[in-house]
């Protein structure tokens, strides 16, 4: 009798434990009860702009599940991906700027899902990083749903929701990341007597690069809001902010957190609209990191209560150091995850695919609970 019942309730306790989801535990990732470490690349985009809606993801869908299949193979678990940017395909738009929906033809949904079924099948948790900060091409739109909240109300209820509603069950849906490198658009220089909202402490920095175009709090009001509908939408959503440098992710160092719990809802009033983890990204400069960098810290130096992930860094502006030796780095100096730059190797700031897939090799087993955790898990 006892023999018998045994494996039956194994198969249960199997059933019940895994295919979780990954959670947020103090400052890392636990996954089915295990620290986990995300160990991956940015696929940002294989057509800037037009990777998916209206049919882009599946006339290039063997583009994709060919980087999926790359990153799976050598060990990785995990993806950053660029959606709206600047609004190129999605979501449409109407004369005046208002959000209307995801994409014209209404494939959206059924595209990013295929996208997600693909990396389920590789074990790969996808972040989607739906808008971009970094270059002013087509952004007249993208500032509306910034400057104006009945425009930002228009995108959550006609595309965020929608959106967040048909994939918060997927298994390879990792996480939101709200917006890449803000500071490329963001006014330094502003005095405010509330020091969330005053920017003075960016002047110098080369923020701006992309047109210095809005106020801190427009931009925190606009990830609150939307960080509450994803919350709202699905309470176990992970959501962040792709900050360029850690100046303006942690309030220790000397540096200034626009994007604390506090400084969100002070801009944006919405309780539920506050990230759930951190995102910054590291670069050199002939060849040094900034004093402030992550590679020159632990993650508890930043004074953070939520994970620190590094979600953009490479060789080529890796500080002189091997792209091996700063995942490393960044796996055993507590950070929860980090995503090289990028996997189509384009641009003179990116490592080719191969140094890339070189560093996850050598992450790919790794699983010491009192590093960084795991990095080789089933979805
Ligand atoms: C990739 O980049 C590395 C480091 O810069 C270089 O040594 C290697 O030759 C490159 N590989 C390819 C296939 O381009």
């Amino acid at each position: 009798m006892v023999l018998y019942v045994a494996p039956v309730y194994l198969l249960f306790c199997t059933n019940i434990v895994l295919g979780g989801r990954l959670r947020v535990q103090g400052t890392h990732f636990v996954k089915d009860g295990q620290r986990v470490f995300l160990s991956g690349v940015n696929q940002a985009w294989i057509n800037f702009g037009y990777d998916f809606g209206d049919n882009h993801y599946t006339q290039q869908r063997s583009k994709f599940e060919n980087y999926l299949t790359m990153v799976h193979d050598n060990g990785g678990n995990s993806m950053r991906v660029w959606v709206h940017i600047e609004g190129q395909t999605t979501p449409v738009f109407d004369h005046q700027g208002y959000v209307v929906g995801l994409d014209k033809t209404g494939t959206f949904i059924s595209e990013f899902k295929q996208y997600l079924k693909a990396a389920q099948k590789f074990n790969i948790l996808i972040f989607a990083c739906l808008w971009n900060g970094a270059l002013f091409e087509h952004g007249e739109a993208l500032g509306g749903l910034i400057r104006d909240t009945r425009k930002l109300h228009s995108y959550i209820d006609k595309a965020l929701i929608p959106w967040v509603k048909a994939v918060k069950d997927e298994p390879a849906m990792g996480g939101w990341d709200i917006m890449n490198e803000f500071e490329g658009e963001i006014i330094a220089n502003q005095h405010n007597s509330e020091r969330c909202f005053d920017t003075v402490f960016m002047q110098g920095s080369g923020s701006g690069w992309a047109g210095a175009k809005y106020y801190a709090q427009e931009l925190q009001r606009f990830v609150n809001w939307q960080t509450d509908a994803i919350r709202r939408t699905d309470p176990d959503a992970l959501v962040t902010v792709g900050s360029w440098t850690a100046r303006t992710s942690s309030d220790k160092l000397g540096l200034h957190n626009l994007w604390s719990d506090d400084c969100l809802r002070k801009a944006g009033g919405r309780p539920l609209g506050v990230l759930t983890f951190f995102t910054t990204h590291a670069y050199s400069s002939h060849d040094k990191y900034a004093d402030y960098a992550p590679f020159n810290h632990k993650a508890t130096e930043y004074g953070l209560d939520k994970p620190f992930v590094i979600g953009e860094f490479n060789q080529v502006s890796g500080g002189g150091k091997d792209i091996t030796a700063l995942f490393d780095y960044a796996y055993n100096n507590g950070y929860a995850g980090a995503w090289s730059w990028h996997l189509l190797g384009t641009g003179s700031n990116s490592d080719n695919a191969t140094t890339q897939l070189r560093g996850l090799r050598f992450m790919r087993y790794k699983n010491d609970e009192n590093r960084g955790g795991l990095v080789s898990f089933k979805l």
